[in-house]
């Protein structure tokens, strides 16, 4: 008996050193220790049946070598998980296939990348309807039913809502907004927009801007071109410079066109630029007193600012993009670049 402990012991640890696999030490184990049948378990299993001395003698062997077998066994599963992994485990290691990634849409970069900057600044993100009124699409924007801006903001009515339209620009949720919150305020309003035009590679029906807006005690210039010039600089580098000129817009008075330097030729001049050295890509100015008024605002105690980026446009500047119908194609090739 004495001698066979030994040898199952010696054979079982010689078996356990040429193991290369965990099943195969997974085998080794059950025949050694299993309930049933296990060499080990029935060596002590049948201690019971020896005489006192001999039992001591035997236990204090049959455990030793269960010991020494147990670390052996150890020693060897780390060993194949070290060959195996390189040493480290990854315990959040999934087995299962990772399912295919989409990619997030140009404008929702863009427009993601800017809520994060103004919300920084303390705006409020707000999201106005994209079927809207007449009323806050046009009039309560100082644009009358006679105005010719009509005209050059031609969209799509609804014929079984009267009075309603798709909205031609998000400057529409201003006045909403002011009703909403009251002053004082700062909101962006990022959203889709919709105008009736014959698409080409410049103009589509369906496009993205986002508006911006400030109300205040005593908002000034000042306050809008810093705005503007950290939003410019934010996107296109520190070295950006925004050049502000008169423009007339029916809802701010004055208005301005908003230029920032050519990000192609740094103001140099080029194609893109049509040797200008700058590009024009917004409109802003101080919010006219009728649209306070029908914000419910006090045009004497209430100053404010507003501006308005074609986030479509910005898309395309910053990603190189030339024709605008690639946006709303569905054109997984298109896609799948962001
Ligand atoms: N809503 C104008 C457009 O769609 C853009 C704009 C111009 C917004 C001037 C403004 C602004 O807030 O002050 O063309």
């Amino acid at each position: 008996m004495h001698k066979n402990i030994g040898t199952i012991q010696s054979e079982a640890i010689e078996q356990i050193h040429k193991a290369c696999t965990m099943p195969e030490l997974d085998t080794i184990e059950l025949s050694l220790f299993g309930r049933k049948h296990g060499m080990l378990s029935e060596i002590l299993k049948g201690l019971k049946d020896l005489d006192v001395a001999a039992r001591k003698v035997q236990g204090e062997l049959a455990n030793d070598a269960k010991g020494a077998i147990q670390s052996e066994l150890d020693e060897r599963r780390a060993e194949l998980i070290e060959q195996e992994t390189g040493g480290d485990i990854d315990v959040t290691e999934c087995l299962i296939p990772p399912l295919p990634r989409g990619t997030l849409h140009p404008i929702t970069l863009i427009s993601d990348e800017l809520e994060d900057m103004f919300s920084g600044m303390g705006f409020r993100v707000y999201d106005g309807p994209e079927i809207e009124t007449e009323y806050y699409n046009f009039e309560a924007l100082n644009i009358g039913v006679d105005h010719p801006a009509r005209d050059m903001q031609d969209t799509f009515y609804i014929k079984d809502l009267p009075g309603r339209l798709m909205r031609t620009h998000t400057s529409s949720s201003q006045v909403r907004a002011m009703r909403e919150f009251g002053a004082p305020l700062a909101v962006i309003v990022p959203g889709r927009c919709f105008r009736n035009e014959a698409t080409d590679a410049r103009h589509e029906h369906t496009f993205f801007q986002l508006e911006g807006f400030v109300v205040g005690s005593d908002i000034s210039f000042a306050h809008l071109k810093g705005i503007l010039e950290a939003t410019a600089r934010h996107l296109y580098g520190s070295d950006t410079q925004v050049r502000l000129r008169p423009k007339y817009y029916p809802f701010v008075e004055p208005g301005v066109n908003g230029e920032v330097t050519c990000l192609l030729c740094r103001g140099s001049g080029c194609r893109l630029c049509k040797s200008t050295g700058f590009l024009e890509i917004f409109g802003a100015g101080r919010i006219h007193p009728h649209v306070l008024r029908e914000g419910g605002l006090d045009p004497k105690k209430w100053s404010g600012l507003a501006f308005g980026f074609g986030l479509t446009r910005l898309a395309m500047l910053k990603y190189g993009i030339d024709d605008v119908r690639l946006f709303e194609s569905g054109d997984l090739a298109f896609l799948k670049q962001f």
